[in-house]
């Protein structure tokens, strides 16, 4: 599948993004990634923000991003940190990879931007154990349905073209569920505390199982 690339996006997002990790999105990771264990998938892994937060537990990390540099920046980051992961090319919504072959896969702010959301979840609960678990951190659009509607036209206008094909409108938690994952362990919370409205404030958080 033929997918647009966002060079621009990859150049300046991995600096962008720093700051943000100290107003308590290193320490979301941290806490969402403290809980994972033997094999890990993780998707657009983009410059490796998680790769530090993955504890000893974790025996194999694979890494799937389509974007060049944001591959290259994950293997120094991997490197830096003494750290084992196989970064490769890819989509979430063709993952080359077996069924039921993942203890878990991560997503982190990255279903925002999968061209096709729902082939994506699909992929992943492919890959996923029976019993594994889809770990999140994703911002999703307002509960609100006409700010919702806002989002979207906002999203066609500007925002997806400034920000590497991300949406802010998505209903992520009602794909997740809607593929078959159980969805208990997954809530929304507004993150990050900032002292200026963000419009990407509401984030699903948590995990969700694929049935055993
Ligand atoms: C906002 S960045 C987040 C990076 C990282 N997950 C994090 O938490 O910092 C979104 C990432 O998703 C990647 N991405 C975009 N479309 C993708 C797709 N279809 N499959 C996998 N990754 C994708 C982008 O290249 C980018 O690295």
């Amino acid at each position: 599948m033929g997918r647009r690339s966002h060079r621009l996006f990859a150049r300046w997002y991995p600096k962008a993004a720093a700051s943000l990790e100290d107003r308590g999105l290193g320490e979301q990771r941290a806490r969402l990634l403290g809980g994972t264990s033997g094999r890990v998938l993780e998707i657009g892994c983009g410059h490796g923000a998680n790769f530090a937060h993955y504890p000893e537990a974790v025996t194999e990390l694979v890494a799937v991003e389509p974007e060049e540099r944001m591959r290259d920046l994950a293997r120094e980051r991997a490197d830096a940190l003494g750290r084992e992961v196989t970064v490769v090319d890819g989509q979430a919504e063709h993952l080359a990879l077996e069924n039921d072959s993942f203890d878990a896969v991560v997503a982190t702010l990255v279903l925002c931007s999968v061209e096709d959301q729902d082939k994506a979840i699909a992929e992943i609960l492919r890959v996923l154990k029976p019993g594994g678990e889809l770990v999140c951190l994703e911002h999703v659009g307002s509960a609100n349905r006409a700010i919702r509607a806002g989002e979207t036209a906002f999203d066609a206008v500007l925002w997806s073209h400034v920000f590497g094909g991300c949406h802010t409108a998505r209903e992520t938690g009602a794909a997740i569920d809607r593929a078959g994952f159980e969805t208990d362990g997954l809530e929304t919370r507004k993150f990050p505390t900032l002292p200026y409205p963000l419009k990407v404030s509401p984030h699903l958080v948590g995990t969700a199982r694929k049935p055993k």
